[in-house]
């Protein structure tokens, strides 16, 4: 087989990827090593910068998240038991959005298959070869026949995740990899609840930090910080809502309102960079090339920046046979990766408990709540970051795509 951009992964940045390659007349292949049902069905983080959504508008794949999602003016900070609003919305003219990344992923499947894309579901034993000619070939074995196939491509995007084979791919003594793991986690629920509040709270609390989301009017998402090593089976249904209504307790009357527990998992937490994010005829985006602890809401947000980016680039090449584009794109990534990184790290580390913290040192989280919460330029500045940083893509390529399947 034969293509012209071979996509390994099947998430969010794949699958855009590979829709707006289509709106630009770009022939892609995605190869994922889940099955489509396992992709749409994984409970994931679900809040959208407004450039994701804007991305998902002006290409056609936003008219079940505008009925669908909710969008929200502004977040609430908790401590010392008080909430402290901050209004995005008037602070940055921006909104965020929350639609869970399965729908995001549902919804682009469909389009990809309704304008006849390709996407070869639970492939395993994916390698990849050739990387510094000018046929890099991705190969596999199909869950149906075990038999090895190859897709010969010009160009591999790597939209595998943190443990897929795309990363190991870039020689060692080529690429430096940048982390920090956090000593916690987060245990994450759904509920069948109506909303407690109508915008996300974070709650820094002595005993740990606790996050209320939501899904729809009867499903909420909630958090809780927990140790690294904590297993799912130490947490009752019963011992999480007693620590999330201790975490979240505050003066102004605010009522958690409880639920059947329908899901719950712990997930651990880092950071991390891998640069530069391309090799040769290789480009990573997404988790395969960084992660952000959850805190920020930026790591979906991150791949859907990074495969703009990286669209806009292979057009370029095959339109203008302009290569610069491709040859900068990871600098200009890692310019947003690194300050979505800065941003993730800094909201990770004034909302959790850090038990190595002194006395002083919990003063100094304190008091930057309070500064952050109370000085309009320190709250512009995290609005800026939570609403989503400009992506470095030249406005309005998208609007110049001639292509039928643009409506919206
Ligand atoms: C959600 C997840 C996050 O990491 C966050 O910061 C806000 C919301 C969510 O899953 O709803």
């Amino acid at each position: 087989m034969r293509t012209q951009v071979g996509i390994i992964g099947a998430g969010p940045a794949g699958l855009m990827l590979s829709h707006l390659l289509h709106l630009q007349g770009i022939d892609s292949i995605i190869i994922e090593n889940r099955s489509r049902e396992e992709i749409e069905g994984t409970i994931r983080a679900g809040l959208l910068e407004q450039c994701t959504v804007d991305l998902m508008k002006s290409t056609g794949v936003a008219q079940r998240m505008m009925r669908e999602g909710h969008f929200h003016e502004g977040i609430e900070l908790r401590f010392k038991g008080k909430g402290h609003r901050i209004d995005i919305h008037e602070l940055t003219g921006k909104k965020v959005t929350v639609y869970a990344q399965h729908e995001v992923i549902k919804d682009l499947v469909q389009a990809r298959l309704d304008a006849d894309g390709t996407i070869i579901f639970s492939v395993h034993d994916t390698s990849l070869h050739d990387l510094e000619t000018t046929q890099p070939t991705m190969r596999f074995k199909r869950e149906e026949t075990g038999e090895q196939e190859e897709i010969i491509c010009d160009y591999i995007a790597g939209c595998d995740g943190f443990h897929g084979p795309s990363r190991p791919a870039i020689p060692e003594t080529v690429r430096k990899e940048y982390q920090k793991k956090y000593p916690f986690g987060w245990l994450g629920i759904l509920a069948e609840a109506p909303p407690s509040s109508p915008e996300l709270i974070y709650a820094n609390h002595e005993r740990g930090f606790a996050l209320v989301s939501t899904r729809s009017p009867e499903i909420q998402r909630l958090y809780l910080q927990v140790d690294q090593n904590d297993k799912i089976e130490n947490w009752s249904d019963e011992r999480i809502w007693e620590e999330l209504q201790l975490r979240l307790a505050s003066h102004d009357g605010f009522k958690l309102i409880e639920g059947p527990i329908i899901q719950k998992n712990i997930v651990s937490m880092r950071s991390f960079v891998c640069d530069p994010m391309q090799y040769e005829r290789l480009f990573l985006a997404g988790d395969a090339a960084h992660i952000v602890p959850p805190t920020g809401a930026k790591g979906l947000n991150l791949a859907m920046a990074d495969v703009q980016v990286l669209a806009h680039a292979l057009g370029e090449f095959y339109r203008e046979r302009n290569p610069g584009f491709l040859q900068n794109y990871s600098d200009t990534c890692l310019r947003r990766v690194w300050k979505a990184e800065r941003f993730s790290s800094y909201m990770t580390t004034m909302l959790h408990r850090h038990d190595e913290h002194t006395p002083f040192e919990q003063q100094i989280q304190l008091a930057e709540l309070d500064y952050v919460t109370s000085s309009r330029a320190s709250s512009t500045s995290l609005a800026e970051n939570y609403a989503g940083l400009p992506v470095e893509c030249p406005k309005d390529w998208i609007k110049k795509l001639e292509t039928p399947l643009l409506k919206n």
